[in-house]
Parts: structure tokens; sequence; C-alpha cells
């Protein structure tokens, strides 16, 4: 992404929808922050209840909906004070935006966005503004990725930089779907890819009388297929787009297992909701750990190392 992290663990989008808290939250010693989902107009968001724990399972159930106080107040909002290191912020569509203007938004929201990001987001996963996965299919995809490359470019040309656009993908694509999204991303050149947002499935829950609550679930139910939705992406991409990992990361083995299948940066929420700030040092610490007693000076060595050791004794 052409961007140098102090370390490779973010916060996940959806903590900060409104970039009220960037400083407190990068005292919290996240290498980087993505913020939003912001969209172009504020809105409320669906009705509360709307969040629920499973302290059981280490998981939770939102059904925001993107509730936010819209692109203009964002953007004031992360002029002052001031950026504190990497800020991602992460861009959706409107509610009431049909998916066939949803380009509109994102290119809005884009615009308004990118010369106080280092990278944008470009969310096309979330379960609770209904239609909006659909734009993870093909051919809508790659439209939406050629506009907003195209606007990319012409960006570059007033501010001098070239902001990186990512997309966040669903745990929730078949495998055909996964290599369509690897392809597009390879054929856009888009930047990085997120990989994921949080489940419509409710693996490993029978019995869980919350787990019937619509929306989304993260946390350790979603972990596995988070990882195998990194690891077949990674297959495809062999390294040429970044990969951003996310779901059920709760420890550095969790954050080791999704480097290993491919990711090359790690985001964390549900996490920090139970453990608290702690976990954020632990992880860090504990990957810091790893590099040392690999061996190597960097994380991306000794992860490659690692990948390498894992492939000689699986052929053997
Ligand atoms: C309450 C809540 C709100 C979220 N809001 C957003 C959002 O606005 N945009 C987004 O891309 N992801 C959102 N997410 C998804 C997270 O960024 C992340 O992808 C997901 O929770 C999996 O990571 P985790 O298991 O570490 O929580 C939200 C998650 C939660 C729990």
């Amino acid at each position: 992404m052409g961007l140098r992290f102090p370390n490779p663990l973010g916060l996940a989008a959806g903590l900060d929808k409104n970039a009220e808290y960037v400083r407190p939250l990068s005292d919290l010693g996240f290498g980087w922050l993505e913020l939003g989902t912001v969209t172009p107009q504020p809105q409320a968001g669906n009705p509360k209840k709307r969040l629920f724990r499973i302290p059981s399972h280490a998981a939770l159930i939102n059904r925001m909906g993107f509730n936010n106080i819209g692109v203009e107040a964002f953007v004031n909002n992360l002029k002052y004070p001031g950026k504190a290191g990497i800020v991602g912020v992460n861009i959706g569509r409107n509610k009431d935006t049909p998916n066939a203007c949803a380009i509109d938004d994102y290119l809005q929201v884009l615009r308004a966005v990118a010369a106080y990001s280092d990278y944008v987001v470009i969310n096309v996963s979330s379960p609770n503004t209904p239609g909006l996965r659909d734009l993870q299919e093909r051919d809508a995809l790659d439209e939406l990725l050629l506009l907003l490359k195209h606007e990319q470019v012409a960006l570059a040309k007033s501010y001098h930089v070239q902001v990186p656009i990512a997309i966040k993908v669903a745990p929730d694509l078949d495998d055909e779907q996964i290599a369509a999204v690897a392809r597009i991303a390879l054929e856009r050149k888009l930047d990085a890819i997120i990989a994921t947002n949080t489940t419509l499935t409710r693996p490993s829950m029978e019995g869980v009388l919350a787990a019937q609550e619509d929306g989304g679930l993260s946390g350790r139910p979603l972990k596995q297929l988070a990882t195998a939705t990194i690891s077949k992406l990674y297959r495809h991409l062999q390294g040429k787009v970044t990969i951003i990992g996310v779901g059920g990361i709760e420890s550095v083995d969790d954050a080791w297992e999704k480097l290993i299948a491919g990711a090359d940066l790690l985001q964390i929420y549900t996490a920090l909701v139970y453990q608290g700030p702690g976990v954020v040092g632990r992880i860090v610490r504990g990957l810091a750990r790893r590099v040392k007693a690999s061996g190597c000076t960097t994380l991306a060595e000794a992860v490659a190392k690692a990948r390498n050791e894992l492939r000689v004794t699986s052929s053997q």
C-alpha cells in the first residue's frame, strides 16, 4: 500500500464511526486506526437494540446499520485536532441510495476524505445495509472499482499523493466469488483487500438464544471463516495485493494464524470489547517476541520463513 506501519495491528472499522476518538484510540498502542463506516449524509442507523453480547462465545452480533454523522462532520472531526499516526477511512453508501447510484455515494465520500486519510476502504460487505453485499458480485464490483480507480488518479493530481484504495469483503463468499474478487483486484490494481466483515452465518452457535438475533456475527465464532477466506484470497493473489486479516483475533496465536494464512496486516474489534485495551499490547508484544525467536529482523521475514517451513513439512 506504500505505507509504513509502526506495528501490524490496527483497530477495525465500526468502533469509531465518527472520528471522535482518534487520539485516545491511537494511545492504546494500535499500529493504525480504521475509522467509519461514514456515508455521504448523516443517518441514525437501525432502531435499538442493535448490538448484542454473547460472552459464552466471546462474540457479538450487531445490526447497527451505518449510524454516523455524515461525511462533512466526520471530516471536521478528522481535521481537528489532526491526525495521529496512520488513519484509514471506511466508506459506505446511505441506506436510501439504491445500488445503481452507489458509485455516486462512494465517489462523494472518497473525494471528501482523500486529503485526510492514508487509505480508503470501500465497504461492500456490511450485512446491515440491505443490498450492499450485492456490490461484491463480479460485474458490479468491476464497474465500481474501475470508476473509483479513475477517481484515485484524478485525486492524485490535486493532492500529489495517491490514496490507496481497499475493499472490505464478507466471510460468506463462496470459492467462485472469492476467485472473482481476486481476479478483479489484480486487474484493477487494487491496493488492499480487508478480509473479513461480520458473518450472516452462525457457526458453532447451536442452542444459543442470542444467536437468533439478526445481524452480523463477530468474534471467536467468526475466526475460522475469516481465516479460510484469507487463505483462499492469498492463493489467488500470491502477495500481489495487500491482505488485511480481521475476524476473531483474540491472542497472539490467532494473529499468527492469520499471518500464516496470508494476511500482511491485522485488525481487531470484538476482542477489545471483551478483553479491554490490554489486548493490543499483548498481541503486538507477542508478535515481536515471535520475530525475535525466529532469528529474523522483520515480521514479514519471520512470516515468510514460517510459511516456507510449513510448506516443506506438509510436502514431506
Ligand atoms: C458493533 C460493530 C460495528 C461494526 N461496524 C462496522 C462498520 O461500520 N464498517 C465495517 O466495515 N465493519 C464494521 N464492523 C466489523 C468489524 O470491523 C470487523 O470486520 C468484524 O467485527 C470482525 O472482527 P472481530 O471479530 O475482531 O470483531 C463492526 C463490528 C461490530 C462488532
